[in-house]
């Protein structure tokens, strides 16, 4: 598929916008300060913290798992069976987590990932959510493919 060209000039602090690429929803969320705060506080709740184990871009093998911290792009498919996991900013939610600092959460069998896509301990999903290859062009145009 061509890749596809998204202006995220106008997506608030906190917003999350989808957009679709070969057939896939894209998110693209604008993290606060508060948001990117919490990312630290959930690592030992997590499988893969530094994305060591999966292929993906190298700009997303990082704590924050974008090229600009506040900046998240992923995409919106568990990595468990392709459901669409909920995005959940709210915290604490200790009904789906005792540590729960606010990210998505896959309906379909329970699987946990935090503000940066990055995949809890024991939930059925394998992997942190997958980041599409992506580049910006100026401040506020990320081209997605
Ligand atoms: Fe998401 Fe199974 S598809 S937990």
């Amino acid at each position: 598929g061509a890749p596809v060209t998204v202006d995220i000039g106008k997506v608030e602090p906190g917003q999350r916008i989808t957009v679709a690429w070969r057939g896939k929803p894209v998110w693209i969320v604008r993290r606060t300060p508060d948001m990117l705060e919490s990312l630290p506080k959930v690592s030992d709740d997590l499988r893969d913290p530094q994305s060591e184990e999966e292929q993906q871009p190298q700009y997303a093998q990082n704590e924050t798992r974008s090229i600009k911290p506040e900046v998240l792009v992923m995409v919106g498919s568990c990595t468990h069976l392709g459901c669409s996991p909920t995005f959940r900013p709210d915290h604490p939610a200790p009904e789906i987590h005792s540590n729960w600092q606010g990210g998505f959460f896959c309906p379909c069998h329970g699987s946990m990932f935090d503000l940066a896509g990055r995949v809890y301990k024991g939930v059925p999903a394998p992997l942190n959510l997958a980041v599409p290859p992506h580049r910006y062009e100026g401040d506020s145009t990320i081209v997605v493919g």
